[in-house]
């Protein structure tokens, strides 16, 4: 049999916002008392984004110390008590490894700040002299993925090395003393009870040692933009993929998984993450990048197939995450694809209507493809993105290190609606760190339990069919004709359009719809259709 993480759907929680049991920000008991409602979505595992001792800098991806969790959060008997309750309702838990920075409130940072140039404590980071006369330059031109330089200055004129914020320094993967640690993390997150970790930056960890310049824009969280510019010194080094194969082996012992979170666009490349030594998954950022017309999409599956099938890999669908704009906001946008870095009130307003219609109809795509399928918590109320977040509540740091160049990614982060009457829609009784916005509440949990036709609903009917027919373990044949999908996985057969309408073919009855259909499927539709007789 397979590892289960080849067929799984893995549903991100983001601690932050997930449910809060006081306060203004969600905790580990909040999800614990979630724990039923994510099993009876029908989904195989969650991952949770980083809860560790952190300043929150970046949301709490500036970790302070890997073996402990914030107060924010609740404490480690919290975090045993939630990996005991997700056992017993048969929920795997993955938790998310930030091996590429610390914050700069980490023991090891602190006393690198307090070492001497060129000392131990320094090795472990990126410290270098700077350029120019006094060594008032930084040591290469960088630029940092949440905007401004990549290097800071510290008091005694040296300079360490961030590709993200300046709370985050960037560690050295070519000190083994730095492996050793990981190592260790995994073993003490393990020993603890998880399934695996999801990777955070996972083709960011090693840099070409002599630092050349590379004066192009990193964008945040898609790598590399510009495909005409060189290789880029920091991202996807070929000697990055050894770490994973020393992690591998740590892993075995535990049969866990890891998922990659690799930005890397080019198919062939991303797949050198699954080969069969290094990692189970990797996200398919081509999918979520992919533009939402038939051949874009078409395209896009086709070759991450191919790509992964000649290391005999899976590929792992997804469609949003804490990262990016949410789907029913970026499917509704004149420009389908990525999507821009938040959206702005004076910006142009997503369709919502057409937005929500090409989300389902995309979502009964993604889980219809054999492999593996990650969703972001809220994607199953079908939530948009906050797209008139006031500025002074903004909290991501691309928002500010880019001087409001780009919004960043709060509009995605905001707090999840659960009771439609209660303050905050349920999140917490008492606050909410990012503001929810008006409507909020019509997309509580407990109001969508009770339409047949929500977008709960359906993605409930959607997984419950994907385990029956077994459909992340089938093989997958295209029989797309122009401007339409077909395909066939396994006994069933999907037929996806985009803008052209089509008929529901002969012999086959519609399964389940993204939106309603009779003899015709309309545009931007979704159907599964099986050639059973009804029962
Ligand atoms: C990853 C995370 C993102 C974070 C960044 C730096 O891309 O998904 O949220 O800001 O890494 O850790």
């Amino acid at each position: 049999m397979d590892h289960w993480s080849r067929s799984a759907v893995i549903y991100q929680v983001y601690p932050r916002s997930y449910k809060a049991t006081s306060g203004s920000v969600g905790d580990l008991p909040g999800i614990t008392a979630k724990l039923d409602y994510i099993a009876q979505l029908g989904v195989d595992a969650l991952w949770l984004s980083p809860f560790y001792r952190s300043p929150q800098k970046d949301a709490g991806y500036d970790v302070a110390d890997f073996r402990d969790v914030d107060p924010l959060f609740g404490t480690l008997e919290d975090m045993d008590a939630l990996i005991a309750r997700a056992d017993k309702l048969g929920l795997k838990v993955i938790i998310d490894i930030v091996p590429n920075h610390t914050s700069d409130q980490h023991v090891w940072f602190q006393e690198a700040l307090n070492s001497e140039p060129g000392s131990r404590a320094r090795e472990r980071y990126w410290f270098r002299d700077g350029r120019g006369d006094g060594g008032e330059l930084p040591p290469t031109d960088w630029e940092s993925v949440f905007g401004g330089p990549a290097w800071t200055r510290v008091p005694d004129g040296q300079w360490y090395l961030h590709l993200f914020d300046a709370s985050q320094p960037d560690l050295n993967w070519e000190n083994p003393e730095v492996r050793e640690e990981f190592e260790s993390i995994l073993r003490f997150w393990l020993d603890r009870g998880v399934s695996g970790f999801r990777v955070d930056v996972a083709h960011g960890l090693m840099k070409d040692p002599d630092l050349p310049d590379w004066h192009h824009k990193s964008w945040m969280v898609s790598g590399q933009d510009e495909t005409e510019a060189p290789p880029a010194p920091m991202w996807d080094l070929d000697t990055v993929h050894d770490i994973y194969r020393d992690w591998r082996k740590v892993l075995d012992e535990y049969d866990a998984m890891m998922c990659a979170e690799a930005w890397v666009m080019d198919d062939e490349r991303r797949s050198l993450y699954v080969r069969a030594d290094e990692f189970d998954q990797c996200f398919n950022f081509s999918f979520l990048s992919s533009p939402w017309t038939a051949s874009d999409m078409q395209a896009t599956i086709r070759s991450s197939y191919e790509a992964n099938a000649r290391v005999s890999a899976t590929t792992s669908w997804v469609l949003s995450n804490h990262d990016v704009v949410r789907l029913p906001s970026r499917m509704g946008l004149a420009k389908t694809g990525k999507g821009p870095n938040g959206i702005y009130a004076h910006d142009p307003q997503p369709d919502h209507d057409l937005g929500l219609r090409r989300s389902r109809a995309a979502h009964l795509l993604m889980l219809a493809l054999p492999g593996s399928a990650y969703l972001y918590n809220g994607e199953e109320l079908g939530l948009p993105e906050h797209t008139t977040l006031p500025d002074k509540a903004r909290q991501d740091p691309t928002f500010y290190r880019t001087k409001g160049g780009e919004g960043g990614r709060d509009g995605c982060r905001i707090p999840l609606p659960w009771v439609s009457d209660k303050p905050y829609a349920g999140f917490s009784p008492d606050g909410s760190w990012l503001p929810q916005p008006d409507g909020w509440a019509d997309f509580a949990v407990d109001r969508q339990e009770n339409d047949p036709n929500s977008y709960l609903n359906f993605t409930r009917t959607a997984l419950a069919y994907r385990a029956k027919y077994d459909l992340g373990r089938q093989e997958i044949r295209d029989e797309s004709g122009d401007g339409v999908l077909d395909y066939r996985v396994g006994p069933l057969r999907m037929i996806v359009s985009f803008d052209e309408e089509t008929v529901v073919p002969e012999g086959w009855r519609v399964l389940l719809a993204s939106s309603p259909v009779d003899d015709v499927i309309g545009t931007d539709t979704t159907v599964w259709l099986t050639a059973e007789p009804q029962a």
